[in-house]
């Protein structure tokens, strides 16, 4: 029986990776700022459109970086609609996670929910642009200049989305990328922090290197979240597949539409139409009051066919033991249904168009049983 996987990365050619290795190898400069990792960050910030980046060893790094250089501490509201990295960073550097509602029949944080739980203690927003569909930037950005708290996006799966013709990095204090091997666009581990000036750049870069500022200056706290050269040379390497990447899951995401429009308990994500999305997930909404069957099961009954969805997030981060206790954690009832009702369907670049059919026939089959 065919597999059909949720996701699978693309490679660039073997040749062009041994022939990056040569290099490494001959100059043995395998991390620390190396040129790599330098072209790597420039390559970024050209095609993203970002003046001030900086790349790490990983998503969740890259945030707690952030977050540290925000200065960030006391409450930060977020959204429980995530994985579960956006609420451990907020933790992990010594900040109360206080959450927020999504908004009813959304995916996002919603920005009255946020309002209804500043307190005098509140630091920063972090919202995340859930499967690359942005926030309510307008309206959180507001909200934070108002009561002069910081807002940073939790971009990971938005990588190369626009608003309003826009990079979606160039609004709010500062979005991070995660490039793990799941995501759309990856290096097999890695992460980007986009900001908005060079002293804050300055700031993150020193975080992410223990805090050395200079060859004998500990300057501040700091943490080690540098990417290796070998993986920053695979990054610049994928940087050349993404645009055809893209392409191809638009192909497929249009095809899904289509196959998928006439089945009433199915309902497909809505993009804005000053969105250019990137097509990073397909997700889809059950209806499950019309239903006899939970999400699990019709993963289950997909995976029989050899078709392995995702229930992506299949749990609400407010309804786990470690957050359950968070101010707001009662309240995110819109969270809680949505992870109920929540299927992310196969789609990457090595997907053929009968690929989508199958999936479509295998689930028309399991909900008409
Ligand atoms: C919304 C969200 N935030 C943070 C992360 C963490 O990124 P990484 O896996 O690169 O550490 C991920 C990805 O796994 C994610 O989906």
């Amino acid at each position: 029986m065919k597999k059909i996987i949720i996701s699978e990365p693309y490679l660039p050619e073997l040749d062009d990776v041994v022939s990056a290795l040569s290099d490494i190898w001959v100059s043995k400069w395998l991390t620390n700022d190396g040129p790599y990792l330098k072209g790597f960050e420039h390559q970024l910030q050209e095609y993203l459109g970002a003046d001030y980046l900086s790349v790490q060893n990983n998503g969740h790094s890259s945030l707690e970086v952030g977050l540290r250089a925000l200065d960030v501490k006391g409450e930060v509201i977020t959204t429980p609609y995530s994985f579960v990295s956006t609420s451990l960073a907020i933790r992990n550097i010594g900040a109360q996670v206080v959450y927020a509602d999504i908004t009813e029949g959304g995916v996002n944080i919603d920005p009255y929910s946020v309002e209804k739980m500043i307190t005098d203690r509140t630091s920063a927003i972090v919202a995340v642009h859930t499967y690359g569909i942005p926030c309510d930037i307008p309206a959180l950005t507001e909200i934070s200049k108002k009561y002069g708290i910081k807002l940073i996006f939790d971009g990971a799966h938005s990588f190369g989305v626009r608003l309003d013709n826009m990079p979606i990095s160039s609004f709010g204090d500062m979005t991070m990328y995660s490039f793990h091997a799941t995501k759309l666009f990856h290096c097999i581990e890695g992460g980007a922090l986009i900001v908005q000036d060079s002293a804050l750049l300055d700031r993150v870069r020193k975080i992410r290197n223990f805090g050395i500022s200079g060859p004998d200056n500990i300057d501040g706290e700091g943490t080690n979240a540098k990417l290796n050269e070998i993986l920053a040379a695979i990054g610049l390497l994928n940087l050349s597949s993404i645009d055809s990447e893209i392409q191809r899951r638009a192909e497929l995401s249009n095809l899904y539409s289509q196959c998928l429009a006439g089945i009433d308990e199915i309902s497909c994500l809505v993009v804005p139409d000053n969105v250019i999305w990137n097509y990073s997930y397909f997700p889809v909404f059950f209806d499950l009051g019309s239903l006899s069957m939970t999400t699990l099961d019709i993963e289950v009954a997909l995976k029989d066919l050899g078709i392995l969805a995702r229930r992506y997030f299949s749990t609400s981060l407010n309804t786990i033991d470690i957050f359950r206790d968070c101010k707001g954690a009662t309240q995110c009832e819109n969270s809680e249904t949505l992870a109920q009702c929540v299927l992310c369907l196969p789609i990457h670049g090595g997907m053929t168009d009968d690929d989508v059919l199958l999936v479509c026939n295998g689930m028309k089959k399991i909900l008409e049983n």
